[in-house]
C-alpha cells in the first residue's frame, strides 16, 4: 500500500479531516438561476474560496485543495475561458498580501505550459512569496487533470532511468504533482453531480466522497462544518473489517 493512502485523520483535532479536496462546481447554474451571465458566478465563486479558506484554517485543516479549471474546461466558449484566465490573475494579484498574513502556503499544480507566460510566472512568484507559510497548505488545481497526472508521473519515472522491476506504488505517488500532501481524507463536490470529473484519481482511492446539491457560491462555513459532520461518522476501513477497525 502506498504511505499516502493510509494518511490518518487528524487525531490531534477532533477528527477534522487533514486535508480536504473540493470540486467547486455549480457557478454556471447558479448565475444561470439568477438570470445573470455565467461569469457572475464564478466571481461570486472566488468570494467563496476566501471564505472556505477562511473556515478550514479556523477549523485546523492542514491542506485545502481546490479543483479550479480542468484539463477538459478549454473545451469551454472561449469567452468563458478567457473571463477565468483573468479572474484567476485577478485573485493571484490581490490575493497574495492576505496569504502572507493567513500564513498561507499556496501551490498551484496542472499543466501550466498551456497559460500565458506572465500567469506561469505570477504563479512562481505567488508560490515563491508564501513557500515558508506554516499554516494552510493551499492548493489551486488549474489546467489540472487526474490522467495528466499520473501520465506525467510515468514520464518522470522513465526519465529518471528507474528500471522497470523498481515502480512501485510509492515511487509512482512520489512523482505525483501533489507529492508534497497526504492523500485527501475528503472529497467535497457541489452543485449536485456526482462524478469525479478527472480529480485527482490516484489520490482519491480511499477518500470519503460527500456530494451536495449547493451551488459552490451559496457554499460557506456553516456548509463546511455539515461535510465535516458527515464525515467524523463514518468509518474508514482501507480494507480491514469493522471489527479490526474498533480494535485499534
Ligand atoms: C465550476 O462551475 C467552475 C469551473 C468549472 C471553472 P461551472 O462553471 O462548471 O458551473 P456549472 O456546472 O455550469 O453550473
Ligand atoms: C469540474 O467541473 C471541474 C472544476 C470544478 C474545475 P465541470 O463542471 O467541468 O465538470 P463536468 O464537465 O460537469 O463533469
Ligand atoms: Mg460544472
Amino acid at each position: 500500500m502506498s504511505k499516502n493512502n493510509s494518511a490518518p485523520v487528524n487525531a490531534k483535532n477532533n477528527g477534522v479531516p487533514r486535508h480536504i479536496a473540493i470540486i467547486m462546481d455549480g457557478n454556471g447554474r447558479w448565475a444561470t438561476k439568477r438570470f445573470m451571465p455565467r461569469f457572475a458566478g464564478h466571481a461570486k465563486g472566488v468570494k467563496t474560496i476566501n471564505k472556505v479558506v477562511n473556515a478550514c484554517i479556523d477549523r485546523g485543516v492542514e491542506y485545502l485543495t481546490l479543483f479550479a479549471f480542468s484539463s477538459e474546461n478549454w473545451r469551454r466558449p472561449p469567452d468563458e475561458v478567457s473571463l477565468l484566465m483573468q479572474l484567476f490573475r485577478k485573485v493571484l494579484i490581490g490575493e497574495i498580501k492576505q496569504m502572507g498574513e493567513r500564513n498561507i502556503r499556496l501551490k498551484v499544480v496542472g499543466d501550466l505550459s498551456k497559460f500565458d507566460k506572465d500567469l506561469q510566472t505570477m504563479v512562481h512568484n505567488a508560490e515563491s512569496e508564501t513557500a515558508a507559510n506554516t499554516g494552510l497548505t493551499l492548493t489551486i488545481c488549474a489546467n489540472y487533470g487526474g490522467r495528466w497526472d499520473i501520465v506525467n508521473a510515468c514520464n518522470k519515472l522513465v526519465a529518471s532511468g528507474v528500471k522497470q522491476e523498481d515502480i512501485t506504488e510509492e515511487q509512482l505517488s512520489a512523482n505525483l504533482a501533489m507529492a508534497y500532501a497526504p492523500d485527501p481524507d475528503m472529497l467535497i463536490r457541489t452543485g449536485g453531480e456526482a462524478r469525479v470529473s478527472n480529480f485527482l484519481l490516484w489520490q482519491l482511492a480511499y477518500s470519503e466522497y460527500y456530494f451536495t446539491d449547493t451551488f459552490w457560491p451559496d457554499f460557506d462555513g456553516k456548509a463546511l462544518d455539515e461535510a465535516i459532520e458527515s464525515f467524523q461518522k463514518r468509518e474508514r476501513r482501507f480494507g480491514k473489517t469493522s471489527e479490526q477497525i474498533r480494535a485499534q
